[in-house]
C-alpha cells in the first residue's frame, strides 16, 4: 500500500451536531449513521484507501442536498457529494470525514427533446441508461467511459468524464449545456442556458463541470444531444509491437482520418486479455482498436483509409468486426481491460496521463525504460487518439512501494516534459493532487484556490480534492505527512487523522 498523506477530520461534537441537525432536517430514513451502514460509502474505484464518513444522506431531491449542506455548514463538517463512486482518482473518498451526500437516487431523465435535441436529466442517472434512450429517439449522447454500465451522470459531470468516442466528440463538457447546482451555503443557482448557442456572462457552466464536486453538488443537468450515426464499422489491427501501432497511431492522425474511437494495447495488455480467453493471434504484439462511424458509405471509405495507413504503418492484420455481436465482444473485452488488470497483482495504480499524439511512441519508450529500472510491472492501454493513455503499475509486495513512488514522479516528470498533462479523464482527486505543481504554477494555483474560496469560504465541500497536501518533494519521496501545507480552506477544527472508521 502506498504512503497516503493523513487528513484532519471534524471534532466528535461538530459530528455529533451534524447528525442532529440532518435527522431534524431529513428524518432518519434519509440519514444514515451507523458504522456498517458509512463504511459503504467509503471508497471509490481509486488507489486512496477507504475512509468511513461520518453520516450518509440519501437525497431524493434538490431539496434534500439544500437541506444537508445548510446542517452541513451549521455543523462546520465537510460534505463529499457522490453518485455512483466510480471514480478513479479518489474524487468521492471522504478523506476528511463528514457527510457523504448521496445523489444516486435522484434517477429520473426528466426530459428527451428531439425538436431541441437535449436532455434533462438527475445526476443519479446512470450513463448506459441515459444512452438507450436517447438512442431510442435516434439521438446520440457521445461520452462513454468504460464504466458506462455503472458510473452515473453527476459523476461525470464532477470529473468531465470522456471516453473512447472523445477522440471525435469530446468530453462530458462539450455536451453540458446548463446545470441547476447547490452551493455549501444552500444557495441555488442555474447556470448556462437549454439553447444550443449562448455567451451571457462567464462561463461558469464549463467551470462547474470537471470541478470535481470541490465547487457545487449538481441537482438537474441539461446535455447536448446529437443525432445518432447511422452506421458504425469497427476494426481490428494488429501489429508485431507497441511501437509500430503508436507510429499507426501518428500516422492515423496526420492522414487527417477521424475515427471516433482509437484504443491502443499494448503487449501486456492484450497476454491480460489472452489470459481472459479471448483468443488474440499470437503473433501481435500490439493492438489498435479504430471505430468509424457515419452514413454506411462514408464508413466504408473511412475504413478503408484506416486499413491503408495501418497496413503502411507496420500492422500483421487488419480485422473487421461482422456483426454487432461481434462489435460487442470486442468493446466488453475492451471496458473490462481496468477490472481485468486489477485483477492481476495485490497493489495497481491507474494513470491517465495524456501527451501530443506524436510523442506517444516516446512515451511507449519511457514506460519500457521506467518499468526496466524499477522493477515496476507496467502495462499500457487506452484512448491512444486523443493521447490519453492508461499507464498502469502492478505489483505484489509492499517493499516495492519506494520503486513504485520513483516510477510514478518520472512517468509524470517525463508526460510534463512533452508537454503533456497529469489527466486526461480521472480528474486529480487525492491521488494526483501532491503533483499538482508539476504541471501548473504556483501563481495558477493560487488563483485556483481563490476559485474554490469563493464558493466554499470554509473549505467544506469536498476537502483535499485537487490541491496539494503534501509538497511536491514530500509527495516524491512518499514522505507521508512531508511538507504538509496548511491552504486556505483547509478546515481549522482538527482532532484525528481519518484512516478510522466512523
Ligand atoms: C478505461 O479507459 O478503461 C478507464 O478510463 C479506466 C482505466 O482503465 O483506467
Ligand atoms: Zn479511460
Amino acid at each position: 500500500m502506498r504512503q497516503h498523506p493523513t487528513f484532519p477530520r471534524p471534532s466528535a461534537s461538530a459530528i455529533d451536531k451534524a447528525r442532529r441537525l440532518l435527522e431534524r432536517a431529513l428524518g432518519p430514513s434519509k440519514v444514515i449513521t451507523s458504522a456498517d451502514g458509512c463504511a459503504a460509502y467509503g471508497s471509490d474505484e481509486s488507489d486512496q484507501p477507504p475512509v468511513s464518513p461520518d453520516a450518509v444522506v440519501l437525497a431524493s431531491s434538490a431539496a434534500d442536498i439544500e437541506k444537508a449542506v445548510r446542517a452541513a455548514s451549521e455543523a462546520e463538517v465537510p460534505v463529499v457529494p457522490r453518485a455512483a463512486g466510480s471514480g478513479k482518482s479518489g474524487g468521492a473518498v471522504p478523506v476528511g470525514g463528514g457527510i457523504v451526500i448521496a445523489t444516486i437516487g435522484m434517477n429520473s431523465i426528466k426530459e428527451i427533446s428531439r425538436e431541441e435535441q437535449i436532455a434533462v436529466v438527475e445526476p443519479g442517472v446512470i450513463l448506459a441508461d441515459l444512452h438507450a434512450a436517447v438512442e431510442a429517439e435516434g439521438l446520440f449522447y457521445p461520452p462513454d467511459p468504460n464504466s458506462l454500465k455503472m458510473c452515473a451522470l453527476g459523476g461525470n459531470i464532477a470529473e468531465n468524464a470522456a471516453g473512447p468516442r472523445a477522440f471525435k466528440y469530446g468530453a462530458t463538457r462539450e455536451y453540458v449545456l446548463g446545470l441547476d447546482a447547490i452551493l455549501i451555503d444552500g444557495t441555488r443557482l442555474r447556470t448556462g442556458r437549454r439553447t444550443v448557442k449562448g455567451v451571457t456572462g462567464y462561463d461558469v457552466t464549463a467551470l462547474l463541470v470537471g470541478s470535481e464536486g470541490t465547487l457545487a453538488i449538481t441537482t438537474e443537468a441539461t446535455l447536448r444531444l446529437i443525432a445518432k450515426p447511422p452506421s458504425v464499422m469497427t476494426l481490428l489491427c494488429l501489429f508485431p509491437d507497441v511501437r509500430a501501432s503508436g507510429r499507426a497511431v501518428s500516422a492515423l492522425v496526420a492522414a487527417g482520418v477521424v475515427p471516433r474511437c482509437l484504443e491502443l494495447l499494448d503487449r501486456p495488455t492484450l497476454d491480460a486479455v489472452r489470459a481472459r480467453g479471448v483468443g488474440v493471434d499470437e503473433r501481435a504484439g500490439a493492438m489498435l482498436i479504430i471505430e468509424v462511424d457515419g452514413e454506411p458509405a462514408d464508413c466504408e471509405v473511412q475504413a478503408e483509409r484506416v486499413g491503408e495507413v495501418c497496413m503502411d504503418a507496420g500492422a500483421l492484420d487488419v480485422l473487421v468486426a461482422q456483426d454487432e455481436a461481434q462489435r460487442e465482444r470486442l468493446w466488453e473485452a475492451r471496458r473490462q481491460l481496468s477490472p481485468t488488470t486489477r485483477a492481476m497483482a495485490r497493489y495497481k495504480i491507474s494513470e491517465d496521463v495524456v501527451v501530443p499524439r506524436d510523442k506517444i511512441p516516446a512515451l511507449l519508450d519511457e514506460v519500457a525504460e521506467i518499468s526496466a529500472a524499477t522493477g515496476v510491472r507496467m502495462l499500457t492501454y487506452g484512448h491512444a487518439g486523443d493521447g490519453n493513455l492508461h499507464v498502469n503499475l502492478l505489483w505484489n509486495d509492499p517493499d516495492l512501494v519506494p520503486q513504485v513512488e520513483t516510477a510514478l514522479s518520472r512517468l509524470f516528470r517525463a508526460v510534463i516534459g512533452m508537454r503533456g498533462t497529469l489527466s486526461g479523464e480521472h480528474g486529480i482527486g487525492t491521488s494526483k493532487a501532491d503533483f499538482l505543481a508539476l504541471e501548473q504554477s504556483p501563481e495558477l494555483i493560487a488563483i485556483e484556490r481563490k476559485i474554490k474560496a469563493v464558493f466554499d469560504p470554509k473549505g467544506l465541500l469536498n476537502p483535499h480534492k485537487i490541491f496539494p497536501r503534501r509538497t511536491l518533494e514530500a509527495a516524491e519521496r512518499g514522505d507521508r505527512d512531508g511538507g504538509a501545507e496548511r491552504a486556505p480552506g483547509f478546515p481549522t477544527h482538527v482532532v484525528a487523522p481519518s484512516h478510522g472508521a466512523c
